[in-house]
């Protein structure tokens, strides 16, 4: 967790390889679903112009998936203490989902602090792809906010990626391969017109 913190402050994002071991990979993907939505952008956006965005399938996380999920949000719940405690984020929920990018899938370059997603403070990717090479491509490229390119991140099972939302735009090159990955949000609780914005 001091790595994590340490780089978060230093840098704003934080690769963390081994966040969980193989076995508990393997444990979470026997908790994927069988059935998927076409993933949207925002929360009321139609699902037509979001596919010329993104062309993954996602499923929304909850603790009756079963153990092994109950036990990666409890560790998700850890880190949004820690982030709290350290940088005072104020962050008040954590919302996660599945997603599978099929051979050919994609999500261009995005903030995921936007209109109808502003409350996004920190984001979380976990990958899942056990025998990941490099042929399979599906990499997550981060930039900062003047558009250059800092890193490229390989989807390796185990590895968390956690980054200030506000402030790395990224995308996800196609894939040549299945990839699995969850994506999460910590975010703060917020008003929206004129209605309290609670948990979904
Ligand atoms: C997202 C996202 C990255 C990934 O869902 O917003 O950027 O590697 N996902 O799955
Ligand atoms: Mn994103």
């Amino acid at each position: 967790m001091n790595a994590l913190i340490d780089a978060l402050f230093t840098h704003g994002y934080y690769i963390w390889d081994d966040f969980l071991s193989e076995h508990e990979v393997a444990e979470l993907r026997d908790c994927l679903p069988d059935t998927w939505k076409k993933a949207r952008i925002g929360r009321n956006e139609e699902t037509v112009r979001a596919a010329s965005i993104r062309s993954d399938k996602i499923h929304w996380l909850s603790p009756a998936m079963g153990e092994p999920v109950q036990a990666y949000l409890d560790k998700m719940e850890r880190i949004r203490l820690a982030a709290n405690q350290h940088f005072f984020l104020g962050l008040f929920e954590y919302e996660a989902h599945f997603a599978k990018y099929e051979r050919g899938d994609f999500y261009q370059k995005h903030l995921d602090s936007f209109k109808g997603n502003e409350n996004r403070r920190l984001t979380t990717v976990f990958y899942m792809n056990e025998e990941w090479h490099e042929a399979d491509q599906g990499e997550l490229v981060i930039y900062d906010l003047n558009d250059q390119r800092i890193e490229k991140v390989a989807p390796k099972a185990g590895r968390l990626l956690v980054f200030f939302s506000e402030q790395f735009p990224h995308e996800v090159l196609p894939t040549q391969a299945e990839r699995y990955s969850i994506a999460g949000w910590f975010r703060v609780n917020g008003v929206q017109g004129n209605q309290l914005d609670i948990a979904r």
